[in-house]
């Protein structure tokens, strides 16, 4: 959540982060403390059943997606997939790895993997690292 927090504030709008990883390495709790940080007071869950959520702030606009259900990018075409991505909004995706030519290539792709019960690797783009680090 610190780490997503720490994203949330070094990303313009228009920002598409994939986020890559196994069920329970903590992509979920990435986007919770990413929303959190631009001010969403909505409690932040896994869209896991629904596809899609969309918070909203005084000053950001965030939609969330998760396509483990997805088969590719013809079922996330059929369901508006590319009318979602707007300059104005943030865009996060788990399970990003469900699209192939739709991923935009603008996207940092962030991949978490698990080392133990309490612990997870997450890599970032060097771009993003490099903002991280000022
Ligand atoms: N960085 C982390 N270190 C330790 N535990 C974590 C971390 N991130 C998430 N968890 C725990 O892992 C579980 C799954 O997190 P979640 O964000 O739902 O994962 P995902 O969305 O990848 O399936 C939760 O119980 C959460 O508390
Ligand atoms: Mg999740």
């Amino acid at each position: 959540m610190e780490l997503g927090a720490a994203v949330a504030r070094a990303v313009k709008p228009g920002t598409v982060l994939a986020l890559i990883g196994e069920l329970g390495t903590g992509k979920t709790h990435f986007v919770k403390g990413f929303c959190q940080a631009l001010g969403v007071k909505e409690t932040v869950t896994s869209p896991t059943f629904v596809l899609l959520k969309q918070y909203s702030s005084p000053t950001a606009r965030i939609n969330h997606l998760d396509l483990y259900r997805v088969q590719g990018d013809l079922e996330a075409l059929g369901f508006g997939f590319e009318d979602l991505l707007s300059p104005e909004a943030y865009t996060l995706i788990e399970w990003a790895e469900r699209l192939t030519v739709l991923l935009p290539p603008q996207a940092l792709i962030l991949t978490i993997s698990h080392d133990g019960e309490q612990t997870r690797t997450i890599s970032l783009p060097d771009q993003l690292y490099t903002i991280l680090r000022g």
